[in-house]
């Protein structure tokens, strides 16, 4: 069915203007000040946008779905972690595929892409990750990016003995990256420094969550992104250091920028917000707030902040990742070595952005839809398709009121996850109705889409 948006305050990565926006398929086909109904197919659904603003659908460049990973399998599948998206304005996932060190990427690839293709809502794009470099893999992964439009790899340099890649590999991997004009993503956290501190702090009897942080402090971090830069430096390949948390490693990456190097910075949703206090609640609680790097000292915030302000750091993704707290996160009552990480935020991240960067003054409305959507299109070679509102871009929309007010909860929340890291919180805005493709498939914080209709965004490698 046609759709109309009027008189909605339309916001881009670079635009603030009033106009009509009409939707014919599943694309964008005018804009323009004003488009009578009336002369439009009887059966278009016309939409009042008056006093609301409407953003390019949002793109979260960092989640995790299908995830064994310590132990355990995240808890959401795709129709679920694509419900939760929606209902909070992002229209398209980006996520990782995490094979084994055992594992082919190919079979990986498929594994992940069927599982995507079956039950997700939104139109869905992966990085690849690399856990393993041999000839075979090598050759599967060219396959990966050639013939299925997979043009980022993920690598981890921390996770030691499960998915972390040696020097050889990392170099190697680099030089193939930036041949086939492939961006990598990157974990930069050195594995070796963090398994001797988890060591030496389990030795000591510092068992609790309150001790994550201090066996991954924030130089381990900054070295990461010194280390992979280092690696880019010599090879010259494009690289995206993801979950950025503290103002050591945004400087790194600034540094390594100053000397040539091709890095682009993501911040995730925790990091922006919490701080290392709430991995410090007693009774396990703590276990909540247990992610990979970890909630930093609150100086930090600020700096995350100021580098997206400033275009230091380009995107906000979520790192969403869910793990119940009772069966999944109480694996490490014992040991916080053993607590599964990740405090998700799929369904949050554009109201918490919204509430914290926005209405708080930290950025403004351009820079919002910059880092959570328009940036991550350009980046990941999906732009001007996704990420934009234009003649010819996807109908993905998001008609957001900014007078709508809720509380965050795990009851109103789509991801299966038994637990909100955000429980309670009083926000201000809510997207009240989202499209993908010309459809509505979202209302008022209800999905009404679609199961399955999400596609598989194949993307071309930009960076050569
Ligand atoms: O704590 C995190 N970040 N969990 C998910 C895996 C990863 O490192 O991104
Ligand atoms: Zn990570
Ligand atoms: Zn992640």
């Amino acid at each position: 069915m046609p759709l109309l948006i009027k008189n909605g305050r339309i916001i881009t990565a670079s635009d603030d203007y009033h106009a009509d926006i009409y939707c014919e398929g599943e694309t964008i086909t005018r804009i323009e000040p004003t488009i009578d109904p009336v002369t439009l197919p009887s059966d278009t659904e016309v939409i009042d946008a008056s006093g609301k603003y409407v953003f390019p659908g949002f793109i979260d460049p960092h989640v995790h779905i299908h995830l064994p990973f310590m132990g355990s399998n995240a808890i959401d599948d795709h129709e679920s972690a694509s419900m939760a998206a929606l209902v909070g304005g992002t229209t398209t996932l980006i996520e990782m595929i995490c094979p084994g060190p055992n594992d082919e990427p190919m079979d990986a690839f498929n594994e992940w892409n069927d599982l995507a293709a079956l039950s997700s809502a939104v139109d869905y794009s992966f990085h690849m990750a690399v856990v393993r470099f041999d000839e075979l893999a090598k050759s599967q992964l060219r396959s990966i990016v050639v013939d299925h439009g997979i043009a980022s790899f993920k690598i981890f340099l921390a996770y030691k003995g499960a998915l972390n890649l040696d020097d050889t590999d990392l170099f190697s991997l680099l030089t193939m990256a930036k041949e086939l004009g492939v961006i990598t993503t990157a974990h930069c956290e050195n594995a070796d420094a963090i398994d001797a501190m988890q060591t030496k702090l389990i030795a000591e009897g510092k068992t609790g969550p309150e001790w994550h942080e201090p066996s991954r402090p924030e130089c381990v971090e900054a070295e990461g992104v010194h280390h992979l830069s280092t690696f880019a430096e010599l090879t010259g390949a494009h690289i995206y250091a993801v979950h950025t948390s503290c103002a050591p490693a945004v400087r790194a990456a600034l540094d390594a920028q100053l000397r040539g190097v091709n890095i682009w910075v993501e911040a995730v949703t925790p990091h922006l917000i919490l701080d290392e206090t709430y991995a410090q609640q007693e009774n396990f609680e703590g276990a909540k707030y247990v992610m990979s790097p970890p909630l930093r000292k609150r100086s930090n915030i600020d700096v995350l902040w100021n580098g997206l302000r400033s275009g230091a750091i380009s995107t906000v993704g979520t790192d969403h990742a869910p793990f119940n707290f009772v069966g999944q996160k109480d694996m490490g009552t014992e040991a916080f070595t053993k607590i599964p990480n990740g405090i998700p935020s799929v369904q949050e991240r554009v109201d918490l952005i919204y509430n914290f960067g926005v209405l708080a003054g930290r950025i403004d409305l351009n820079t919002f839809v910059s880092a959570c959507s328009t940036k991550a299109a350009q980046l990941f070679g999906l732009y001007p398709r996704k990420g934009s509102i234009n003649v010819g871009a996807d109908a993905d929309l998001v008609v957001y009121d900014p007078d709508h007010k809720h509380t965050l909860s795990v009851d109103t929340s789509y991801s299966k996850i038994d637990y909100n890291a955000y429980e309670g919180w009083e926000l201000r805005g809510r997207s009240s109705v989202v499209t993908v493709r010309g459809q509505i498939q979202a209302r008022e914080g209800e999905f009404v889409g679609t199961v399955g209709r999400g596609q598989l965004l194949k993307r071309q490698p930009t960076h050569y």
